[in-house]
C-alpha cells in the first residue's frame, strides 16, 4: 500500500500578516478556495483509477503537526471527508526528520511496511495529473527498494531549496516518464554556488516530496542519526492515542535533536557506495511551487488582464502585476505596479514584489517586541 504523509508542522512567517504563528500558510486557502493542507490530501484522488498497474492502494494519510493546530488539522480534514486520516502530534517542533520517523514508526505499526509518500503540506501544484503520473512512477521505483525524489527545473539561483545533481537514465520497466539516478543532493547551498548550479545545468531543485519504503526510512534515519532515531522510538513508545490524534510526551520528544530529512540523510545518499540503497530523481513538470513568499503567490494564482490578483473588496485603476488581499477593508490601488497589500482586520502589509522575501523581517521584530 502506499502511506500519505504529510509535514504540517511549518510556521510560514514569509506570509505575514495572514499566516500567523496561531494560523501558518498550511491552514490558509492560499492558492484556491481550500486551503493548502486539503489540497495536498485532496492532490492524491484518481491516483488509484489512473494508474491502476503503477499505483498502490492508497491508505488514509498521517499528518504530523503541532499540538496546537490539532483542531484546526482535525477540522480541516472533516471537511473534506477525511476523518479517518491519523494525526500525529508533535509538543514542539523538531523539523522533518523527526516527524517523518514518526509517521515511518506508526505507517509499520501492524507489521506492515507501506511506501512512504511524503509531502510538505504547504505546496501548489497546478497539473494535478502530471503530479500523480509522477507520483505513480515513483511508486514502481520505490517498490524495489529505492530513495525517490522530485526535481523541479530550476530557474533562478534560489538558496532556500536543495539541490540534485541528476545522473544517467535510470532504467526500470513500467515507467510512464523518465528518471535518473541521483549523483549529488546539496541542501541550500550559498549564493555562489546555487548560481554555479544553475549555469551548469546539470541539476534540479528538490521539490521536498520523497516516496520510499517506510522500513527504508527508519534504516537510513538509524544510520545516519542513530539519536534521532532512538529519541523518536521512545517518544512514539510513549505516546498516547487519544481519538484519532497520537499525542507524544513533551518531555520524551522534547529529547530528540532537531534536523531536517534533507540534512540528515539526502546529502549522504548519493555515490556509489555499495551498501547505500538507489536513489533516484523523476523529474517534476507540474507547475510546481512552495509559495515561499507573497510574489510566489502572486505567480500561482490567477490574473487578470492587468496582471493583477485581486482578492476580497478591492478596485484598480492604471494599476499592474499586482496582489491586493482586503479581508476587512476596502482595497483600491491606483498608478502602482508590482505592489504587495494584504490588508487584515489587526495589520496591513505593503510590500514591493521585490521585497517579497524580507518580509520575514516583521515577525523577527513582532518576535522581539513580546
Ligand atoms: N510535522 C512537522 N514538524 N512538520 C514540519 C516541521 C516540524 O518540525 N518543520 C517543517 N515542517 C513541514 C513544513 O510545514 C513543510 O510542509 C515541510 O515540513 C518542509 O519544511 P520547510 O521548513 O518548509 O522546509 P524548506 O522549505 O526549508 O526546505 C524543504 O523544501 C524545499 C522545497 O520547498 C527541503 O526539502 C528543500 O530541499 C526543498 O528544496
Ligand atoms: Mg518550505
Amino acid at each position: 500500500p502506499l502511506q500519505p504523509v504529510i509535514l504540517s508542522g511549518g510556521s510560514g512567517t514569509r506570509l505575514w500578516p495572514l499566516s500567523r504563528e496561531a494560523y501558518p500558510k498550511q491552514f490558509l486557502p492560499l492558492a484556491s478556495e481550500h486551503t493548502m493542507l486539503q489540497e495536498t490530501v485532496r492532490r492524491l484522488d484518481g491516483l488509484d483509477a489512473e494508474h491502476p498497474r503503477q499505483a498502490l492502494a492508497l491508505l488514509d494519510p498521517l499528518v504530523v503537526c503541532n499540538e496546537d493546530h490539532r483542531f484546526l488539522v482535525a477540522e480541516q480534514l472533516r471537511l473534506i471527508e477525511r476523518h479517518s486520516a491519523g494525526i500525529i502530534l508533535e509538543p514542539k517542533g523538531r523539523n522533518t526528520a523527526p516527524a517523518l520517523t514518526l509517521a515511518a514508526l506508526a505507517a509499520t505499526r501492524s507489521d506492515i511496511d507501506p511506501i512512504l509518500l511524503v509531502m510538505p503540506a504547504d505546496h501548489s501544484i497546478r497539473h494535478e495529473p502530471a503530479f500523480r503520473a509522477a507520483v505513480a512512477d515513483a511508486c514502481v521505483i520505490a517498490r524495489t527498494g529505492a530513495v525517490v525524489t522530485f526535481g523541479i527545473v530550476p530557474t533562478k539561483p534560489e538558496t532556500g531549496y536543495g539541490y540534485i545533481r541528476q545522473g544517467s537514465t535510470y532504467e526500470i520497466e513500467g515507467l510512464t516518464g523518465h528518471a535518473y539516478v541521483l549523483s549529488g543532493f546539496v541542501e541550500k547551498p550559498n549564493a555562489s554556488t546555487a548560481q554555479e548550479y544553475l549555469a551548469s545545468g546539470g541539476y534540479l531543485w528538490n521539490s521536498g516530496i520523497f516516496v520510499l519504503k517506510a522500513s527504508l526510512w527508519l534504516a537510513l534515519i538509524e544510520r545516519f542519526r542513530p539519536d534521532i532515531a532512538q529519541a523518536a522510538a521512545s517518544a512514539f513508545a510513549g505516546a498516547r492515542v487519544d481519538g484519532a490524534f497520537l499525542r507524544l510526551d513533551p518531555d520524551l520528544f522534547g529529547a530528540c535533536p532537531s534536523d531536517s530529512i534533507d540534512y540528515a540523510v539526502m546529502e549522504h545518499l548519493a555515490g556509489d557506495t555499495a551498501d547505500l540503497p538507489p536513489a533516484v530523481v523523476v523529474p517534476l513538470d507540474a507547475g510546481w511551487s512552495d509559495v515561499g513568499a507573497w510574489s510566489a503567490l502572486w505567480e500561482v494564482r490567477e490574473q487578470d488582464a492587468g496582471g493583477n490578483v485581486l482578492d476580497g473588496d478591492t478596485f484598480v485603476h492604471d494599476a499592474h502585476n499586482n496582489l491586493l488581499i482586503a479581508q476587512h477593508r476596502m482595497v483600491a490601488a491606483i498608478g502602482v505596479n508590482d505592489l504587495i497589500v494584504v490588508e487584515t482586520p489587526d495589520a496591513v502589509l505593503v510590500a514591493s514584489k521585490e521585497s517579497a522575501q524580507d518580509v520575514k523581517t516583521v515577525t523577527q521584530f513582532l518576535q522581539r517586541e513580546q
